[in-house]
């Protein structure tokens, strides 16, 4: 493969994820924090109490970073951890270990990508109603001030909002997630209008406070649609799905939010789909929350393919029997990455990075002491492969984020699935790199 020399080579995780000490140093609860104690909500009652424990070994893990090569490392801050109540007072000591966690990467030449938001939303916000509050976009925008102004001299990128459709449809709608609530569709939507406005605010905060960054936000890119033929019918079919919504996934499709974050306005068939229940959004907020941003995020792991029926309708997500999966049985469709891209890049002409893109697989420790795992080499050998693709015909992509840069607390899936390229032994918190590590460290290596 032969990639641009100053394409950006990372990986990704999120504080809830990795950090553990979720109850140290002043930090405030989040709805994680919450949700993780009730029965039956996660596989085999596991929480991110420990985690990584990351928030303790952090050095450890900044070095096996350097080890691996990456130019640039994207994390999350936890929201409660700097401000405990999510308004008002800011925990020194969250700031500290950000601030360190900031200086250790940058001590290696990483850049640090930060997301201000995946999914650890202060508890003590949800009881007052949460991102349905009328005031919600103003604690964000203040949050985000907090951030910028603590690290804004040293963090140059930043990601507003990590999967808008993923901490909605699964928190509010599917009940898998924090918090768990069951809102109807007007509310979920009159929820959605705020976060859209949390997004512009933060993003002019950002711009104020840390005038020469960079930002952009990171929708998931679930239901990338793929032609199984690469015909000229399939392919107008597929990107014909990637910019409509329908009723039964609306919240989980990238248009419904595109739509909204990058252009400030509901989709167009909102208004048909949803009537009364849509909610307003002035000139003035359409103009704030389609704040020009400097690139999209888009975290792809799979897609649904478009084929041809007998009839000559499209068909969805049909693939050949016996067809790839990874260790949580999602489908293995790497060409999903070359027209996701492809599309979205010729809709709204934005620079794009792939912020997540990995799988989960069975991984052990063999008897030889090593985690081999040639599965997730393969697959994300093929998805870079789909990605260059779609850069040779032109799409314009930064940069790369393998998720996950370790094991960690896959959500409701507890520490059951394995994303990561370095194993975590969670009795002993030793750290693995696998196979995959070293691959990617050569590739890196190789690319740069
Ligand atoms: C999320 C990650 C998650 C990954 C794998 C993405 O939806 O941003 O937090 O671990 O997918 O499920």
């Amino acid at each position: 493969m032969n990639w641009r020399k100053d394409f950006v080579w990372g990986t990704a995780t999120s504080s809830y994820q990795i950090e553990g000490a979720a109850f140290e140093d002043g930090k405030g609860l989040s709805v994680w924090d919450i949700f993780t104690k009730e029965n039956n909500r996660i596989f085999e009652g596991h929480t991110g109490e420990v985690a990584c424990d990351h928030y303790h070994r952090m050095k450890e893990d900044v070095a096996l970073l350097a080890e691996l090569g990456v130019k640039a490392y994207r994390f999350s801050i936890s929201w409660p951890r700097i401000i405990p109540h999510g308004t008002g007072e800011v925990n020194e000591k969250g700031i500290q270990f950000y601030s360190d966690l900031v200086d250790e990467l940058l001590k290696h030449q990483i850049t640090p990508y930060v997301t201000l938001f995946h999914w650890d939303y202060p508890n003590e916000l949800e009881m007052q109603g949460g991102w349905l509050n009328p005031e919600s976009s103003n604690w964000f925008a203040a949050y985000t001030e907090a951030v910028a102004s603590a690290f804004g001299n040293r963090v140059k990128n930043y990601i507003t909002f990590n999967e808008p459709q993923i901490f909605t449809w699964l928190g509010y709608d599917k009940c898998t997630h924090a918090p768990g609530i069951k809102y109807p569709t007007g509310r979920i939507l009159a929820m959605c209008r705020n976060i859209a406005l949390a997004h512009g605010k933060s993003v002019i905060k950002l711009r104020e406070l840390a005038p020469d960054c960079r930002v952009g936000y990171a929708p998931t890119c679930g239901n990338a649609y793929w032609p199984l033929e690469e015909t000229d019918f399939l392919a107008a079919k597929a990107k014909e799905l990637q910019n409509s919504i329908n009723i039964n996934d609306w919240l989980y499709s990238s248009a419904f939010w595109n739509e909204l974050f990058l252009n400030g306005r509901f989709h167009e068939q909102c208004k048909t789909l949803f009537g009364e229940d849509l909610p307003e959004l002035t000139g003035q907020e359409q103009a704030l929350i389609s704040q020009p941003l400097d690139f999209c995020g888009m975290n792809l792991y799979q897609g649904t393919s478009v084929s041809l029926g007998g009839t000559g309708e499209a068909v969805l997500g049909k693939l050949p029997a016996g067809h790839g999966k990874t260790g949580m049985g999602w489908p293995i469709t790497p060409k999903a990455m070359y027209w996701a891209v492809k599309n979205f890049y010729e809709t709204y002409h934005l620079p794009l990075f792939i912020t997540e893109n990995g799988m989960s697989a069975l991984d052990i420790i063999s008897l030889d002491g090593f985690v081999h795992d040639p599965g997730r080499i393969d697959y994300v050998t093929r998805h870079l492969s789909e990605l260059e693709r779609a850069i040779s015909d032109g799409a314009e992509v930064e940069g790369y984020f393998l998720w996950s840069f370790m094991d960690n607390f896959e959500w409701e899936k507890g520490y059951d699935d394995r994303f990561g390229i370095v194993y975590i032994d969670y009795e002993t918190q030793r750290r693995i790199p696998k196979d995959s590590f070293y691959w990617y460290q050569s590739l890196i290596k190789s690319s740069s």
